[in-house]
């Protein structure tokens, strides 16, 4: 029998997450008439409250379960607070806006893992496209990691965040940047787009 009353808790709660609503029950009790003056076991009745005890602090009963037992009668109490009640009852832990700050509070978890991992593939999708045009375009001077200074002239790409290749990029484009070989990059940058600039710069980073 307690694990059928159990089951009923469990069900029951799961289906009124967002309600102030707690459960408590009696199991084997002899009468109807001395059950509203026992103290009911389970939620917040926690073996010391009555349901008169629940009424005076604000619980209204929203549903009773009777069945008959071996030896009486089991009695399930479903009880819920109305909202503004719950939220001034400060001495019930687990009131409804508590319960709906960690619901929200997990919702926004979750947001956030989502969009992070699409992020995550966004960057990994650019990374695997960049590839190719790294190994032929740019890999024989700029090292298979991005690592080579070209003989002193270059900082090492792998250093660099997309931003910085782009300044420099710029820079080789309408010939106001040099380190001494701006001349061999010129005709490279004279073709290469922000896009798969950027693109290059997420492959060096992915294999960092
Ligand atoms: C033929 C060799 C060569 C190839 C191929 C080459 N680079 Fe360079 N790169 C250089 C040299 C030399 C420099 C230094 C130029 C200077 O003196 O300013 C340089 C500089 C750069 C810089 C500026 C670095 C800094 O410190 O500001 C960037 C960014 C860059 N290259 C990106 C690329 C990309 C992207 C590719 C492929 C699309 C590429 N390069 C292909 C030789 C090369």
């Amino acid at each position: 029998m307690k694990k059928a009353i159990l089951s009923s808790i469990l069900l029951l709660s799961a289906s009124s997450i967002f309600a102030d609503t707690t459960m408590c029950f009696k199991e084997n009790h002899q009468s109807m008439s001395t059950i509203e003056n026992t103290p009911l076991d389970g939620g917040l009745c926690m073996g010391k409250n009555t349901i008169s005890d629940m009424k005076a602090k604000g619980w209204n009963v929203d549903d009773i379960k009777i069945s008959q037992s071996a030896n009486g009668m089991n009695f399930i109490y479903v009880l819920k607070t109305p909202v503004t009640q719950a939220v001034s009852s400060s001495n019930f832990s687990g009131n409804q806006a508590d319960m709906e700050a960690r619901i929200l509070e997990k919702l926004e978890k979750k947001k956030e893992a989502e969009k992070k991992e699409k992020e995550i593939i966004v960057k990994k999708n650019l990374a695997e496209e960049g590839k190719d045009n790294y190994i032929r375009k740019c890999q024989s001077c700029h090292g298979e990691k991005g690592e080579s200074t070209v003989g002193g002239y270059s900082r090492p790409l792998n250093t660099l965040t997309s931003e910085d290749m782009r300044h420099s990029i710029n820079g080789y484009t309408n010939g106001t940047y040099d380190r001494g070989r701006a001349a061999t990059m010129q005709p490279i940058t004279s073709t290469l787009t922000y896009v798969t600039l950027e693109k290059i710069s997420a492959y060096l980073d992915s294999i960092k």
